[in-house]
């Protein structure tokens, strides 16, 4: 292993790098290294762009571009940008836009747009004499910010609250530093990172010099923004009467009865509430690539909620109200941003937010937080109704048949062949063998 250690590897060039990589890991394996620059782009200045992303950038991983069109939002006809490989997704997010545009829509309502970041301390003096500096120097603290602020305010955004908090009941000598910003159409990042480390800075230079703290001083142990956004949520909901979700062959009731009994499932058990809001990810993660967002933190976040009461449960909820109408909800914290990070940069990211009409953030929650109920509408349909192998495997046909080098005409019989046939690989392999033979 040790001769196949390497240093300096970030200053090489492209091509040294992928040589180094052939000789060492890929015995020297020609197609892979032709499959690596067969994903270069042709203009070399995009193609920068894109190596400047990440660190030893070698070449660019495709994902598919696709749209979902006819989502009524709030009033509104919107197509959806999504990028993602799951086959069956975007389809998937097509049908249910198209099977609640003519029963109102789907309406949002944000509920906030407040995140949050922390320094974490770590404190063995008395709790009175730091809150007493806490206190004594909050207005100091917030002034130290007034450089770092002074964009963001113009633009409505800045440090909303600082509170000092006392963990120390969870963890001996723990206290921190909880401010919340709002960061306007920026998802905010940098800039609530680059407040904390300031606070951070000031806090230990005033403690330092303050008499209280002679034998035990606060130690800045971390400055970080948090993910976890329980206050930047949006809720997601469709309404209907009962019986207008009859479909082919389902009564309205019956499966609005089917269905309200499979999210409280996702409510109750965590292992159906993990698949449940996968789901819900599906439709959210992939709305998310296309704008260039960060879908780590959402999801980091939105799992976190799921499970903010001590058990992981469905971030849906569906109900019958007296009246009989049938209410579906997804209520999810969202931290995103329409400006900076990627929005600039990626010229995918900046035809996304074209095709969305140029949303703010709070818009663009609003139709992220859509995406996320049509995916879950959909799987929980097919769920209680066909079972999800029918549409799916239909949808992963196209790959089995790829997969098995089939060209246009056989992937033509094959389609209308296997609309009435069960699809699985070892049936379509056989239907080309037999094609061909
Ligand atoms: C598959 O990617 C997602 C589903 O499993 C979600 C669900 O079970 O609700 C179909």
């Amino acid at each position: 292993m040790e001769d196949k250690m390497v240093s300096g590897f970030s200053r090489w060039t492209k091509e040294e790098k992928i040589d180094w990589l052939s000789q060492s890991y890929l015995d020297q394996d020609h197609e892979a290294k032709d499959i690596l620059k067969q994903y270069w782009n042709a203009d070399p200045k995009l193609q920068g762009l894109h190596d400047d992303f990440i660190e030893n950038a070698l070449s660019n991983y495709y994902l598919p571009f696709g749209v979902a069109p006819n989502f009524l939002i709030d009033g509104q006809t919107y197509v959806l940008p999504m990028v993602t490989e799951e086959s069956s997704v975007v389809a998937a997010a097509s049908n249910a836009a198209k099977f609640w545009s003519d029963k109102g829509g789907f309406n949002t309502k944000v509920l906030g747009t407040q995140k949050s970041g922390q320094v974490h301390l770590q404190y063995r003096g008395s709790t009175e004499d730091l809150t007493s500096f806490f206190i004594e120097n909050k207005q100091n603290l917030i002034a130290s910010l007034d450089a770092i602020q002074a964009n963001m305010k113009k633009r409505g955004g800045g440090l909303v609250s600082l509170e000092l908090q006392d963990l120390s009941d969870r963890l001996d000598g723990y206290y921190q530093l909880h401010a919340t910003f709002e960061t306007g159409d920026a998802m905010g990042a940098n800039f609530i990172n680059s407040c904390l480390e300031q606070l951070a800075t000031q806090l230990e230079r005033l403690a330092t010099v303050d008499g209280r703290f002679e034998a035990h001083t606060p130690k800045v142990v971390m400055s970080i923004l948090s993910n976890y956004v329980p206050d930047c949520r949006v809720v997601a909901r469709v309404s209907c009467p009962v019986e207008s979700l009859a479909q082919a062959g389902v009564n309205g009731r019956r499966f609005a009865e089917d269905f309200v009994t499979a999210v409280n499932m996702a409510k109750e058990n965590v292992h159906r509430a993990v698949t449940h809001n996968k789901g819900i990810m599906n439709g959210i993660d992939a709305v998310i690539v296309a704008t260039g967002n960060d879908f780590r933190a959402i999801e980091a976040g939105m799992h976190a909620y799921a499970a903010k009461d001590g058990q992981y449960r469905s971030l849906t909820t569906a109900w019958i109200d007296r009246e009989n109408n049938f209410h579906f909800e997804l209520d999810a914290p969202l931290a995103l941003g329409t400006v900076g990070g990627l929005t600039k940069l990626h010229p995918l990211v900046g035809v996304s937010m074209k095709i969305l009409n140029h949303p703010n953030a709070e818009q663009l929650m609003r139709q992220v937080a859509v995406a996320g109920l049509a995916q879950n509408f959909a799987a929980v349909r097919s769920l209680v109704t066909t079972g999800i192998q029918k549409g799916h495997m239909k949808m992963h046909l196209l790959n089995i048949l790829n997969q098995l080098g089939a060209d246009e005409q056989e992937k033509g019989a094959a389609i209308k062949h296997f609309e009435n046939e069960t699809v699985s690989h070892s049936s379509v392999s056989n239907y080309i063998d037999t094609l061909r033979s």
